[in-house]
């Protein structure tokens, strides 16, 4: 009996394991609870947030916009979003992670910066050029920067409806942790602390 129940946790544990993407759907798309599918139409499928590109916003030199399952609920279950990220010269995607979601950056305007740090703090970086891809696997830290003079445009895809993002600078210094947290891990003084805090408005 003992044995029998180790198994199936055994088999239960791996099945978990197999299942390395978003969780699997039991209809052909997803539709919302009490939505009636004779009223779906080929909108329910169609994003248009993309029409008008992505547009920077003064004083951000960087913008990104996300098709995910928040803003298109179709993608629900289908391990799949996408985006589009525009960069100005000098503008940053901060080092950040996705939890639940490999990269994929395809290059479609300029020259852009990426750099990659693995669980061993082991540091990738490249420059790449119009036409180029690269691939930031899943959960890890990542950054990408334009150092060029002109306009950078990139498409991303991601392996998962809802990647989330884990922007470090945010998570680490406008979240609240307390100060004599943050002055322990860093070794660093308070007033460090307080000028890598003051960009997010965080209430001591
Ligand atoms: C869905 O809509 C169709 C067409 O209007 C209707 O015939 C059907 O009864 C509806 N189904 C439900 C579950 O409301
Ligand atoms: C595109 O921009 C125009 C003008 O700013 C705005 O009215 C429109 O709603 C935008 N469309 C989308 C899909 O965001």
């Amino acid at each position: 009996m003992a044995l029998r129940f180790l198994l199936a946790m055994t088999i239960l544990a791996l099945a978990a394991t197999v299942q390395a993407s978003d969780p699997e759907l039991t209809t052909d798309f997803f539709i919302p609870n009490g939505v009636n599918k004779s009223s779906v139409t080929g909108d329910w499928f169609t994003s248009t947030i993309l029409r008008n590109g992505s547009n920077v916003v003064p004083p951000a030199k960087f913008n990104a916009v996300r098709i995910t399952s928040d803003s298109a609920p179709v993608l629900t279950g289908l391990g799949v979003s996408v985006a589009l990220f525009r960069y100005q010269p000098g503008g940053i995607n901060p080092p950040h992670t996705h939890p639940r979601g490999t990269e994929i950056l395809y290059v479609l305007e300029g020259s852009l910066t990426v750099g990659l740090v693995d669980t061993t703090n082991q540091y990738y970086t490249a420059v790449l050029e119009v036409g180029d891809v690269f691939v930031f696997p899943k959960g890890l830290v990542h950054y990408q920067i334009n150092f060029g003079d002109k306009d950078v445009l990139a498409f991303i895809s991601f392996s998962s409806s809802n990647p989330g993002t884990v922007s470090l600078p945010a998570n680490l210094f406008g979240s609240g942790i307390p100060d004599d947290v943050l002055t322990a891990a860093f070794k660093v003084d308070n007033n460090v602390v307080d000028q890598l805090q003051s960009p997010f408005n965080v209430t001591p």
